[in-house]
């Protein structure tokens, strides 16, 4: 039985994760803390909320005493840290919480593991491993042509992307100076189920069901990689698994599209649940996001040449599977887009 710490395990990413690891394996422990901010829901975690192998913390990943007590009590073998604070949009307007949240947060589980694992007698526990879940973002921006490295230099233009890069340069710095055993990840732009609708496929999904405007950013031309989340998953898992020490790999999903082509793939997919010149009528150009990022994609070669990993879904099937999900879980997007997202929506695009 492997015990994994995961964090940010009631979020997007963080509880895809968590189901497609108690779905793949019987000998595998998965102590889930989370904070349960306006990100994180219990709901998304229903499928395993009686599973013995499923233990959910609420709390935070900046509190010392309960970090240290959760690896005095489960003694974990890996810790997967996804808690953050992860949108572009509220970073520029909050930039504070993110760097609490994304940097100190880290440095506080990357302690609390050092403290578990390591004495300076035996130096670290065999096969245990810290893996930071980070972003491409931390790379910049892109050009019309080329991709993100492993080895391109970070050049993080949002205060989210810059409180990753901290991250991960922290976690980089236990590596280098402890000799800890980590992992960075870095993936593009994740899609799917259980994604909070501020980002933008689930947001063009809630808003052409609900008759309300789309917005596009700028031009609309901006582009990103996007990734199927179940795709990332498999990653992620391999890279604990099987990963070597102090590496990074980039995940990518090999599909780049301008912000526009998403906008009318949604709308051209959700058309036969919504008419489609409605939904055509609703696209609108809105006031650019301050330093908004042009294009991000990777090249995911490491990964594929070291591990194995390649994404496995394609845009078109994912896209269909992530529409007729949140059309079959109507009740969920009810449910997160109900108090207080009615309270950020109004500041942000009024
Ligand atoms: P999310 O915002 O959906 O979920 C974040 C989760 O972290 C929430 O459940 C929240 O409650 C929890 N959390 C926040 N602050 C916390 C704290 N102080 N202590 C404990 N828990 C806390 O984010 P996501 O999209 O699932 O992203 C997960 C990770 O992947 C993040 O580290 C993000 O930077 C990274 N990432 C995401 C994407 C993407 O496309 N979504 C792309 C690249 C990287
Ligand atoms: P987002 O989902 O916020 O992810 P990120 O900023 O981390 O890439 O945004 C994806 C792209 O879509 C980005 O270029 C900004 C753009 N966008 C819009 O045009 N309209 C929107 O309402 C949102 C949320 C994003």
């Amino acid at each position: 039985m492997k015990t994994y710490l995961v964090t940010g395990g009631a979020g997007f990413i963080g509880s895809n994760f968590v189901l497609y690891m108690l779905n793949k394996y019987n000998d595998v422990k998965i102590v889930n803390l989370d904070a349960l901010t306006y990100a994180g829901n219990l709901e998304n975690l229903k499928e395993v909320e009686n599973n013995p192998n499923h233990v959910f913390v609420q709390g935070d990943i900046c509190d010392q005493e309960l970090v240290t007590k959760l690896f005095d009590d489960y003694k974990f073998d890996y810790v997967v840290n996804f808690a953050a604070e992860s949108h572009v949009d509220r970073s520029i307007r909050e930039p504070e919480v993110f760097a609490k949240t994304n940097v100190m947060g880290t440095v506080n589980l990357l302690n609390c593991a050092k403290n578990a694992w390591y004495t300076e007698e035996n130096g670290w526990l065999d096969g245990v491993k810290y893996l930071q879940v980070s972003t491409d973002e931390v790379y910049g921006s892109l050009g019309d042509t080329g991709y993100f490295m492993e080895t391109t230099p970070l050049d993080p233009h949002s205060p989210y992307s810059a409180s990753k890069a901290g991250a991960d340069f922290m976690v980089k710095a236990y590596g280098d100076t402890f000799k800890m055993p980590i992992n960075i990840t870095r993936c593009s732009n994740n899609y799917g189920p259980y994604q909070f609708p501020e980002k933008l496929i689930p947001l063009l999904i809630n808003n052409c069901l609900q008759h309300k405007d789309l917005p596009i950013y700028g031009d609309g031309l901006n582009v990103r990689d996007w990734l199927y989340v179940e795709d990332h998953c498999k990653a992620i898992d391999m890279v604990v698994r099987q990963g070597v020490l102090g590496e990074v790999y980039n995940v990518g999903g090999h599909n780049e599209r301008t912000n526009l082509q998403i906008v009318k793939k949604v709308i051209s997919y959700i058309g036969e649940n919504v008419d489609k010149e409605v939904t055509e009528n609703l696209m609108k150009f809105v006031e650019d996001r301050k330093g908004h990022d042009r294009r991000y994609g990777i090249a995911p070669d490491k990964i594929k040449a070291d591990l194995g990993w390649y994404p496995e879904t394609t845009f078109e099937v994912g896209i269909e599977k992530t529409i007729k999900w949140y059309l079959d879980n109507k009740e969920w997007m009810n449910n997160v887009t109900s108090g207080d997202y009615q309270k950020y929506y109004s500041k942000m695009y009024k």
